[in-house]
């Protein structure tokens, strides 16, 4: 895993839309794996504005999201769907026939999960993934003790993840306890994977997942086994890091960079 610190969520967000405008541009059908939350609305209005100012074309990309709510419609103002549409598909010229997210309402979840991975294969893979981490060191909705290996399904959330996301809903109780989610497994398909990490909140948790032991206590730390991750930090997020100083080499010397720095 590389991990890159910048000053600032803005510079954070800049550098991890940076490296997915380059991925649309070198493959332009490429299959992306996108994540929501509050973090990614900053990035993809930065998409928005590369799309709408400088011709970002979308017109080929599929997209496959990490995770639903279950039981919300995708009309519903709280699905994932519904944040996807209003945050990146409605402002961007993708085909949304090609964007994808679990479907929160199936009637056979387990036949739903397996229908989204099929899709996934057939659509060639995942080429990059984005991902966010939640309080509780979750990478879609794998919350702790989320096998290694597995693959989507559906997922009961842990008190802190509703902590963390109830304030969206009308009351705390309207907030779903399960969600549907792509596996740590199928995430560790991805070919490319890029993680972004802003603010003090996540301090403590993205030090355990970058620089503790591979854990299903953390399931961000399976991050580590993978052969291309970049995880993208601002000062706050990387104060509980201990080799800063070797990542900000890094981001100023590796060739890998250059174009970025
Ligand atoms: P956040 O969520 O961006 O709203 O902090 C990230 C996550 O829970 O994966």
């Amino acid at each position: 895993m590389e991990v890159i610190i910048r000053p600032d969520p803005t510079a954070a967000t800049q550098l991890a839309a940076a490296l997915i405008a380059d991925q649309v541009r070198t493959k332009p059908s490429s299959v992306l794996g996108l994540a929501t939350g509050a973090t990614m609305e900053r990035l993809y209005a930065e998409l928005v504005r590369q799309h709408k100012e400088e011709g970002l074309d979308f017109s080929l990309v599929r997209t496959f999201n990490l995770d639903e709510y279950v039981g919300l419609s995708p009309e519903d103002p709280h699905s994932y769907r519904h944040y996807m549409n209003a945050q990146l598909f409605n402002h961007i010229n993708i085909d949304i026939r090609n964007t994808h997210l679990p479907h929160g309402q199936a009637e056979d979840l387990k036949l739903e999960c397996r229908r989204y991975e099929a899709l996934m294969q057939a659509c060639g893979g995942v080429d990059l993934q984005l991902l966010g981490i939640g309080r509780s060191g979750h990478i879609g909705f794998n919350e702790p003790l989320s096998a290694l290996q597995s693959r989507t399904r559906d997922k009961a959330l842990t008190p802190t993840t509703i902590e963390q996301n109830e304030g969206y809903f009308p009351t705390p109780a309207d907030m779903p306890r399960c969600g549907i989610t792509m596996g740590v497994g199928t995430i560790l398909e991805a070919r490319d994977i890029v993680m972004l990490v802003t603010g003090s909140s996540k301090a403590a948790v993205i030090a355990k997942a970058v620089e503790g032991p591979i854990t299903s206590m953390i399931s961000a730390s399976a991050l580590q086994m993978h052969p291309h991750c970049r995880t993208i930090v601002d000062e706050a997020a990387a104060t509980d890091l201990t080799q800063q100083e070797y990542y900000h080499w890094i981001f100023e010397n590796e060739d890998e960079w250059r174009a970025y720095r």
